[in-house]
């Protein structure tokens, strides 16, 4: 299996023996940051712009500790502090940086679709660090990672999402990357936040259940997501106190889940709000875990796009 994609815009575009391939790949990078010297040379020669127009911890600093740890020089741009604030476009923006013969960009921007209408026009390979609503396709494939390190296959597995699937990238890729693997999905939350073509998305389907006890009952891995406020138009639900009693993951809800069901989140986490501090720090967490894994599925992503190759890496187009 080869890697043939120039850009990595979102997972419904890959199919399951390259999201394998991604997985396997990781797995191999981990124990380079178990070393010492925790560094490969196998982007050196590589430029890589990491362009943030949002803000985050996470992703930003484990796609750069990714690019350091393969040896790639790297530069970063964030909208703060950029001409974008005087006004220049994103297409501006990316093919001035482009001009500087930079060959990979990573980008988090806030509109859905941003990352499509920069690969239309740009040489460099776009790494998707989350667009808008849309699609955050290396977080789903660290969610995958952990979930396939703890039960060795993914196949026949089930995975709840629980939270405001309507605003989230986590959640659509999640569902495209965990149907495409054979993970029977299903989606809880309110219905003011529940897209209307949801049970259609990913290969196959997901399944739609509004009370939380019903959706949880029978999981093996649990992922709660965050109210994403900074996304929401209108006030889509009460009060925190009342999401929390109705969708929140607490000790007493866990009671009635599988012994060895796991508890997921993507971060950052609202405790007390979608998730209860002792769960978020409990023994079934493995919300820490998926941070340590986001740097080697970031490292499998930027070595695969970049073609495997060491020194004098050509990048594939098309
Ligand atoms: N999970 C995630 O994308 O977190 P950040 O926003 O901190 O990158």
């Amino acid at each position: 299996m080869q890697f043939k994609h120039k850009n990595l815009l979102g997972l419904e575009e890959l199919s399951s023996g390259e999201i394998e391939l991604i997985l396997d790949t990781a797995d191999n990078f981990k124990e380079v940051s178990e070393r010492v010297i925790k560094k490969v040379p196998a982007l050196r020669g590589i430029t890589i712009a990491n362009l943030f127009y949002e803000p985050s911890t996470r992703t930003k600093i484990s796609f750069e500790l990714a690019e350091k740890r393969l040896s790639a020089d790297i530069v970063n741009f964030s909208k703060a502090t950029s001409s974008v604030t005087k006004g220049e476009s994103l297409r501006d923006t990316a093919e001035n940086i482009e001009a500087m013969k930079v060959d990979i960009v990573v980008m988090r921007h806030g509109s859905s679709g941003a990352h499509k209408f920069l690969s239309e026009f740009l040489n460099a390979s776009i790494v998707n660090a989350g667009d808008g609503q849309h699609e955050h396709p290396t977080q789903a494939l660290l969610d995958m990672l952990t979930l396939r390190q703890r039960w060795g296959t993914l196949m026949g597995k089930k995975v709840t999402i629980i939270g405001d699937i309507m605003h989230s990238r986590v959640a659509r890729s999640n569902i495209w990357g965990l149907t495409k693997m054979g993970v029977k999905v299903t989606i809880c939350g309110p219905p003011t936040m529940m897209p209307a073509e949801v049970a259609s998305m990913g290969e196959g389907g997901v399944k739609v259940e509004y009370d939380l006890r019903k959706a949880i009952a029978d999981a093996d891995a649990i992922n709660i997501l965050r109210i994403q406020l900074e996304r929401q138009k209108s006030k889509l639900f009460p009060s925190f106190r009342e999401y929390f009693a109705v969708f929140g993951i607490s000790s007493d809800i866990l009671k009635n889940v599988q012994k060895d069901c796991i508890i997921m989140h993507p971060g950052p986490m609202n405790r007390g709000v979608e998730i209860s501090q002792e769960v978020a720090d409990g023994e079934r967490s493995v919300i820490l875990p998926q941070v340590t894994n986001g740097v080697a599925v970031r490292m499998a992503v930027l070595f695969l796009i970049a073609g495997g190759r060491s020194g004098e890496t050509k990048i594939r187009k098309g």
